[in-house]
Formats: C-alpha cells, sequence, structure tokens
C-alpha cells in the first residue's frame, strides 16, 4: 500500500520504517527540515536501540523516503498522523496545535476511498471532531483512530509485533436507517463533540479492511484486534497509559510507608507481585515516571474528564502525579542529608540524564529533574548519561556533564543513581570506593544490591528500603 505518515518523531519515524519493513511504500512528513535532511540520510534523529538498521534497509529497498512537503502525501491510500500533543504550557490540557496544523496541511490532498489514521494520543472527542473536518471537506475520505501503544526502547519491536492493535472506527449510514440494537451508538455523552456522536450506523468495515490490510501480518499471526469506536478507542490509549502511572505510584506510596516503618517496598513488590492478579511488573519503586507519555497524558485525562463534568473520575490521576513528583523531591532531600544540608562546594556525580535507560529522551526527566534541582541548591552537580548528554545540555546548560562515568563520580562526596543503565547497575563498588572522596550511593531506581555495596564500604541509600 502507499502511506503517508505526519509527523517524525519518536513514533513517526519507527512506524515510518516499520510499515516499510512489512512491505509498503512509505513517506514520512515532517516540517523540521534538519531532521527530514537526518531521515533522508538514513541517520535517525534521536537514540532508539534497532533503528538505525531497520531505517537502513528500509531506505535501502526504495521504498522509504522523507519530505517536508505535504503535497508528497497525495496519492498515499492512508495517511497517518504521528504528530506530538505535548501540554499545553501554562495548563494541564494537551495542545493540539500540531493535530489541528496536520490535519489543515493533509486535507487538500486527501482522495476519494483515502483513510487518515490518527495515532497520536489526543484528549477524547478529538477524532469525532476531526472526522467531522474530513467529511465536511468533501474529499471522500474517512478517519479511524488506531492509538499507539509503543514503549521507548523497544519502540521497533513494539512496533512490528504489538501486544494489540485497536481501530477505532466511524459509522456508516445504514440504508433505511435500520440499525442493529447492539451498533447504536450513545447520542447523549455530554461535553463531546457532535461528530462524535454522529448519526447512527455500521462501524466502518471500508476502514477496518484497510487497517487489516496495513497490518496483515501482525493480524495473520494472531494479535489480538479491537474494533470499536472512536471515543473508546481514544480512551483505550489514556487509559492504559493512567493504570501505568497508577501502578508505579502505588508501590512509590507504599515506599513512602516502608521510609517510615522500616519496611523493604522492594520486597512487599516481589511478595504482592506474586500474586498474577497484581503482577509484578511496573512494581519498581524509585523516581517514578516521566518522559513523554504518562505525565502530561495523566494530566490531559483528567484535564478532558474536567471538561466533560466528570473530573472527579478521574481525580486519584492528579495523586498520582502529586506522588510521583514527591519520588524526586524525596531524592534530592536524601543527597541533602547526606551532604549534611551543606551542599556548598560538595560534588554530586548524578549517574544518568534519560527519563529511563535505552533513550536519550529527557521530556520530563526525573533523573534530570534531579540534576537541576541539586544544582539549584548550591551542590557542584556533574552529570553523565550513555546517550542523553545532547539533549540534556540543550535544556540546561548550566549543569556539567561528562561522557564518562567514572570520571563522573571521581571525587564526588554523593553518588546518585537516576537512570538505571546496564553500564550503571553493573558498577563495583569494591573498584570504584577508592575513587570518591565520600563512599554514599543514593539509589534512586532500587537496582542495586543493597548488600554488596554496604560489604564494599559504602552508605547506601534506597527509596523505600531500610
Ligand atoms: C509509555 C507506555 O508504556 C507505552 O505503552 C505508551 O505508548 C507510551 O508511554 P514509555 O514512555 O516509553 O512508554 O515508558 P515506560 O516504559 O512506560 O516507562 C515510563 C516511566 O515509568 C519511566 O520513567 C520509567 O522509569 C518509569 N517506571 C516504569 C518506574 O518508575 N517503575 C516501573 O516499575 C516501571
Amino acid at each position: 500500500m502507499r502511506i503517508s505518515v505526519i509527523g517524525c518523531g519518536y513514533l513517526g519515524v519507527v512506524h515510518a520504517a516499520a510499515l516499510t519493513e512489512l512491505g509498503h511504500d512509505v513517506v514520512g512528513i515532517d516540517v523540521d527540515a534538519r531532521k527530514i535532511q537526518l531521515l533522508s540520510a538514513a541517520h535517525p534523529p534521536f537514540f532508539e536501540p534497532g533503528l538505525p538498521e531497520v531505517l537502513t534497509s528500509a531506505m535501502a529497498s526504495g521504498r522509504l523516503r522523507f519530505s517536508t512537503d505535504i503535497a508528497d502525501a497525495h496519492g498515499s491510500q492512508v495517511h497517518f498522523l504521528a504528530v506530538g500533543t505535548p501540554q499545553l504550557a501554562g495548563s494541564y490540557a494537551a495542545d493540539l496545535t500540531y493535530v489541528n496544523a496536520a490535519i489543515d496541511a493533509l486535507l487538500p490532498q486527501l482522495s476519494e476511498g483515502d483513510l487518515v489514521v490518527g495515532k497520536s494520543t489526543v484528549p477524547v472527542g478529538t477524532a469525532g471532531r476531526l472526522a467531522g473536518l474530513i467529511e465536511a471537506s468533501g474529499s471522500g475520505a474517512r478517519l479511524a483512530w488506531n492509538p499507539e501503544f509503543l514503549r521507548e526502547g523497544f519502540a521497533v519491536k513494539d512496533t512490528l509485533a504489538p501486544d494489540r492493535l485497536v481501530y477505532g472506527v466511524g459509522r456508516v449510514a445504514v440504508p433505511g436507517g435500520r440499525v442493529a440494537r447492539s451498533e447504536r451508538i450513545e447520542t447523549s455523552s455530554p461535553g463531546l463533540d457532535t461528530a462524535a456522536r454522529s448519526a447512527p450506523g455500521l462501524l466502518d468495515q471500508h476502514a477496518v479492511d484497510i487497517l487489516n490490510e496495513v497490518y496483515a501480518k501482525a493480524v495473520a499471526s494472531g494479535t489480538p484486534v479491537v474494533v470499536t469506536d472512536y471515543a473508546t478507542a481514544e480512551l483505550v490509549k489514556v487509559a492504559a497509559n493512567a493504570f501505568l502511572a497508577t501502578k508505579i505510584s502505588f508501590i512509590n506510596a507504599m515506599a513512602e510507608i516502608a521510609e517510615v516503618t522500616g519496611a523493604d517496598v522492594t520486597q512487599l513488590a516481589d511478595a504482592i507481585g506474586y500474586d498474577t492478579r497484581i503482577g509484578r511488573r511496573f512494581l519498581n519503586a524509585g523516581v517514578g515516571f516521566g518522559g513523554g507519555c504518562l505525565p502530561k497524558d495523566i494530566r490531559a485525562f483528567a484535564a478532558r474528564a474536567d471538561e466533560l463534568g466528570r473530573g472527579e473520575s478521574v481525580a486519584f490521576l492528579k495523586e498520582v502525579d502529586a506522588i510521583n513528583l514527591r519520588r524526586r523531591q524525596r531524592v534530592v532531600d536524601l543527597v541533602l542529608e547526606a551532604l549534611n544540608e551543606e551542599p556548598h562546594l560538595k560534588k554530586v556525580a548524578v549517574l544518568g540524564l534519560a527519563f529511563k535507560p535505552n533513550s536519550d529522551d529527557v521530556r520530563d526527566s526525573p533523573a534530570l529533574d534531579v540534576a537541576v534541582q541539586l544544582h539549584g541548591r548550591g551542590a557542584t552537580v556533574v552529570a553523565t548519561d550513555p546517550e542523553a548528554i545532547a539533549n540534556a545540555s540543550r535544556l540546561h546548560p548550566q549543569l556539567t556533564f561528562v561522557a564518562d562515568h567514572i570520571e563522573a563520580l571521581t571525587d564526588a562526596d554523593v553518588v546518585v543513581l537516576v537512570t538505571e543503565w546496564a553500564a550503571y547497575r553493573e558498577l563495583d563498588p569494591a573498584a570504584l570506593r577508592a575513587r570518591v572522596r565520600n563512599p554514599v550511593i543514593v539509589d534512586a531506581r532500587n537496582c542495586l544490591d543493597a548488600t554488596a555495596w554496604r560489604a564494599a564500604g559504602w552508605t547506601y541509600l534506597g527509596l523505600g528500603r531500610p
């Protein structure tokens, strides 16, 4: 199939390369000329394991190209919207500027039978509104919403072999207006755009067929497909991220209780995680979640629920956010305590800047936040990260960065491990003991062997651990 992907960020680039790998003919479009120049030379503009290989092979196939010109979307049968929906400045709501601009630019390029497919995470009701715009344009194109669940660090794998596919599709009128009862759409949701509650009809099978063709390989291998309406598809994405964020904040709340009772949250997580109804994944207590998705998605969800008059239904997400942010403060406080509240002229080595390992992404990164706060308190912060220094130094040039973690921790008064890169998890406490001025380590990801570090003469401070 001929496919366009509008927006070449973490999501769009991986999606475009993966679609080419699946046999399609793809054009990736972005307004950022520098990004397009890099991509056209098969250079990913960000770090993602496995992406350089897929991108190189996709470019070599001659079926993937990149462009700044939206007119290059013309002639594609499917148009994926993969632009960002960041947090709006001065508000918790999502900023839809890029989604709106992409649709405005795309409308004149659409032809009869085309399918526009939203992948961006949007407030519920957006797809219905966009479907109305597409319908009003008279192009004969249609819209589907197909949320993306990829994790940075595993993006290529998650895109080629997803856990599930969700197709949110529109309703098509039934001749004679007769609609099966189970297919009737809710028409009284408050606050939703009228297009989202369009006339009753059957789910758009044309859109389902096209998406099944796009994802033919995953569908054939038995990947579960959920075919639903726009609102459900939009909500699936934010509900999934809200659940994950809640799970992390739950265990971090337990860490807070563990800290005043002498309990060990890592053992507690193991013990409750053996219950298969709970599960051990996403129960790692530490400095909390960050990144370009979880924090802004739970805020945007709460803001949208407020608009819909259902703020109380997800009011707990504000608590989830607050617990998460308190953990960053806890790490800063542990470091300051270790420095006897006298951070001036003391060297703090910060190991990690990315919001998680195997990524160079520092958006809402707890690690970078901790480094900035400690610098603000007067400590001499020397930060390091295997991949994220360039992004971090662009945002916070006031910090000192070094590429080598051994250099970062040499003569340190406190070492803080804030992103659990493999290279940091495997540090040898005995060998490092003589390098630092004071052997104090704050393990903000609870990823080190406390016993081994203590045995090597270190003061080990974890989160929610005695
Ligand atoms: C997330 C969702 O997992 C993905 O499905 C969605 O499409 C986008 O948002 P991502 O942002 O790549 O993906 O990161 P994820 O692996 O979910 O981690 C998010 C944050 O939670 C990281 O900062 C990570 O360090 C933190 N985390 C994760 C914990 O603090 N504890 C855990 O147990 C797990």
